[in-house]
């Protein structure tokens, strides 16, 4: 076997492993002080106290600074074309958030070439990694024909395992909701799902109903596709009882809970994946994360990054409004943009730093964690591991 190149970064003042194991003395995000941890080839193969650590063919001097898994962004919109701008402003100028206007991205969308898809996902990713994010989900749903829902899960493809067939995205304007969803769960279905491991619906008004879910997602596992769902973001509905219901892995949005809604995630262990940009971006009430922790619901934040509802990549400021508007301690917020994003795409290898799991970390200009939601809107990474390679910061 030949050598794998390792690297030990010590001087870590805090590190944040995420680690169960560690829970007893370092809390939540299992931390230790002074510490040390020692990458070899894609993997972490030592955590442990500074003064203890193992040689490496390579060294890094953290300088005291914190250092923290990478972001684990569950939910991202990354495939599409065009600019929706002038829509936030009209939003910030007192119109309200609707459905609709997906439709808007649709068309710019299909008219986009591959390359130009490709190259603006691409764009967004090195977005998303300069700011601390080493694992995505990425959603179709601009496309809504065949050929475009499944070109979009193609160039998705090149940059995550996690990629979701979101075709009950909106009725596209060319057809009928039920001609729309036997195409989805017919034609488009069978050309998206080489492409994709999950496959979702956006339940709401103006989108999809509970019962067209439940047929969408039926037939989206019965091609092997695993479950998510877009729920209660607009209005109280059925979604997130029906993603109780069927156990699927995570729901997202989750903005208008019930108390019913709130024990059904609960009793099921379904993650409430919240995205309190998008309440920024279309100033609507955030989800009450507090209440849901309280109640023992298992919750995630990820960044929604899309076009419509809410254009940031940036899991940093996610963590900084759910600690300032939605109650979450800022470790409940780290452990929700790590380990429990991580949970939502059913991933065990990513989300925690600990010996055999993957090597992405993320070196804060900063002292501590806290600083994410201390400092919010300062750029704090100062770099980045991504599978062991250094892909930020001045060790490449
Ligand atoms: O997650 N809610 C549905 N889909 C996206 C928004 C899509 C858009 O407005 O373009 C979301 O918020
Ligand atoms: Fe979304």
């Amino acid at each position: 076997m030949s050598h794998q190149l390792s690297t030990v970064i010590t001087g870590i003042g805090e590190l944040t492993t995420n680690d169960p194991e560690r829970a007893e003395q370092g809390g939540l995000l299992g931390l230790v002080h002074d510490a040390a941890v020692v990458v070899e080839g894609t993997r972490v193969a030592w955590v442990g106290p500074a003064a203890e650590a193992p040689d490496a063919d390579v060294q890094v001097d953290a300088g005291g600074r914190a250092v923290v898994p990478g972001f684990v962004d569950s939910h991202s919109h990354l495939v599409f074309a065009g600019d929706r701008s002038a829509e936030f402003e009209a939003r910030m100028t007192g119109q309200p958030y609707t459905a609709g206007g997906i439709r808007t991205t649709v068309a710019r969308t299909r008219a986009a070439t591959d390359e130009q898809l490709t190259s603006h996902v691409a764009r967004l990713v090195a977005e998303m990694r300069a700011q601390g994010t080493t694992s995505i989900e990425i959603k179709s749903g601009y496309g809504l024909s065949v050929h475009d829902e499944a070109r979009s899960l193609a160039v998705a493809r090149q940059f995550t395992e996690d990629t979701t067939f979101l075709g009950a995205h909106v009725v596209p304007a060319e057809t009928t909701p039920e001609d729309y969803v036997d195409l989805v769960t017919g034609p488009m279905l069978a050309a998206a799902a080489p492409h994709a491991r999950w496959i979702d619906v956006f339940c709401e008004d103006g989108a999809f109903d509970v019962d067209q879910a439940r047929t969408i997602l039926a037939a989206g596992s019965d091609s092997g596709l695993r479950g998510r769902l877009h729920a209660n973001q607009l209005t109280y509905g059925g979604g997130v009882q029906l993603a109780c219901e069927l156990g699927l892995v995570a729901v997202d949005h989750c903005t208008y809970l019930s108390d019913a809604d709130v024990s059904a995630l609960a009793s099921s262990g379904t993650i409430a994946t919240l995205l309190p940009g998008v309440e920024f971006s279309t100033r609507q009430p955030y989800p009450d994360a507090r209440g849901l922790l309280d109640a023992g619901v298992r919750v995630a934040l990820a960044s929604d990054c899309n076009p419509g509802s809410c254009f940031t990549s940036s899991m940093a400021l996610c963590i900084a409004l759910a600690v300032r508007e939605m109650r979450m301690s800022p470790a409940e917020a780290l452990h929700a943009a790590t380990a429990m994003g991580a949970a939502a795409l059913d991933r065990d290898d990513v989300g925690v730093i600990a010996p055999g799991k993957m090597a992405d970390l993320v070196l804060l200009e900063a002292p501590s964690y806290v600083h994410l939601a201390y400092r919010p809107g300062v750029p704090l990474v100062a770099g980045v591991w991504q599978a062991g390679r250094p892909v930020v910061g001045p060790w490449g």
